[in-house]
């Protein structure tokens, strides 16, 4: 949680922030790229199931019998906003073999500035289902908005969402907005230029992770 937001928990992890510096910069080629956002990744999701309930298992050590935790709830769901969620998706379902996928395509209208939902495929339990909504740039949040929307309008109830890099603009609109989904990322950067890229931010997310630079 940070003093400004609430809503916001920044992995400030030396291994996090070590990888974060070199996701950055601009010498950074699509093949490390994409290594250092899986790894990345696996660590934020670390964060994000922290409060994951477990229940006791009993099981049989070499040594003796005893009472172990497992992770108990609800299963979870991995919501990715396209394209750039894709880049998290492989760091996440590394460490959350179980865990289900729904993909959300969203672009934004030229005229209303609103995003418009293109694709959407979720397993049909997903309401059940504990959510992790993944994106890595949470620049002006219209597009988590959105997808938490979407979501909460199916009935899922247990949301977080889990970012690379984000701007203030953002964190505030999903305050606004949905200040019940809890944010966790790896840093909250300064703001967003004209164009609405995060400064100083890493460039574009899904053409670093797709080379399509
Ligand atoms: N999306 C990106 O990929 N980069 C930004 O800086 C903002 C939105």
């Amino acid at each position: 949680m940070t003093i400004d937001f609430p809503n916001l928990t920044l992995v400030d992890h030396p291994l996090v922030q070590h990888k974060l510096t070199w996701l950055r910069a601009e010498e950074t080629n699509t093949d490390s790229f994409r290594n250092l956002l899986r790894e990345v990744s696996q660590m934020l999701v670390y964060e994000a199931t922290r409060d994951l309930p477990t229940e006791l298992q009993t099981i049989r050590t070499p040594i003796c019998e005893m009472q172990s935790p497992i992770i108990s709830g609800k299963k979870l769901c991995l919501v990715s906003i396209l394209r750039a969620g894709n880049g998290l998706l492989d760091g996440a379902l590394s460490v959350l073999p179980l865990a289900r996928v729904a993909h959300l395509g969203l672009y934004r209208d030229p005229q209303t500035l609103q995003p418009v939902e293109y694709y959407f495929k979720a397993p049909s339990d997903i309401a059940e289902r504990q959510i992790i909504v993944v994106d890595p740039m949470l620049a002006t949040g219209n597009s988590a908005v959105a997808a938490i929307d979407r979501l909460k309008a199916l009935g899922c109830g247990s949301i977080k969402l889990l970012c690379l890099l984000g701007a203030p603009e953002g964190v505030r609109n999903m305050l606004e907005h949905h200040p019940d989904v809890p944010i966790v990322m790896a840093a909250l950067d300064s703001h967003l230029n004209d164009h609405g890229y995060i400064v100083p931010g890493l460039g574009d997310a899904g053409d670093r992770i797709f080379g399509t630079v």
